[in-house]
């Protein structure tokens, strides 16, 4: 027998109408899923800052309300990167003959630790700033910042001691004689926009690094 709305009543058409329906369900179900799949390329697209990090974007930083003395940590291509407000008394200090002396690498001979475009002497583009990769070169820990004279012991002139084996570096990353480091700290390209403003991973030719 047929019904009024044109479904054959027996019980198996019942049971073939449900599926029907059943089968209708899934395949809207499973087509909404291969449209979210399509979609991942594109929304991928829509995040290029946390690639962009990872792959090592350049990072610009104001310095305007750093005081001397004061040391910031920016990251830039997962790594830590310093910046340091040296006083003039610390720029004096890092030119004086007996404090050369103590060092083993005083005139930044080894080229591959700083950019060529920064001072010998004090390591930076504005003398004021020091920007150091803040690893250490004997086997990669993390030094400590001792900003103070004599903070360890007395001729001890302001500097960066690293706890892991006792190598020790000056206000401008530069090794001392007799540590296990064998090279300065590394200096990252970097360049100033205006007098207080700096971006970590472009260098003075404003190209990305
Ligand atoms: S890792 Fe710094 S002294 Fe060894």
């Amino acid at each position: 027998m047929v019904a009024k709305d044109g479904h054959d009543n027996k019980p198996g058409s019942l049971i073939d109408s449900g599926r029907r329906r059943f089968l209708v369900a899934l395949s809207s179900f499973m087509g909404g899923i291969g449209a979210i799949y399509a979609a991942i390329p594109f929304l991928s697209s829509w995040m290029p800052s946390a690639r962009a990090q990872a792959a090592g974007a350049p990072v610009e930083v104001d310095l305007s309300e750093m005081l001397p003395g004061e040391k910031r940590i920016v990251e830039w291509r997962g790594k830590p990167v310093w910046i340091i407000r040296r006083s003039s008394d610390d720029i004096v200090r890092l030119k004086k003959a007996e404090h050369l002396a103590q060092l083993r690498d005083p005139n930044s001979a080894v080229t591959e630790q700083q950019p060529d475009y920064v001072n010998a002497l004090h390591r930076a583009i504005h003398e004021d700033y020091l920007i150091l990769v803040g690893i250490c070169t004997h086997l990669g820990c993390s030094p400590t910042y001792r900003p103070y004279l004599d903070q360890l012991g007395d001729d001890w002139p302001g500097g960066f001691f690293c706890p892991c084996h006792g190598s020790t570096f000056d206000l401008a990353g530069r090794v001392f004689k007799g540590v296990p480091a064998p090279i300065n700290l590394e200096v990252p390209p970097h360049m100033f926009i205006n007098d207080h403003t700096v971006i970590i991973g472009k260098d003075t030719t404003g190209k990305a690094v």
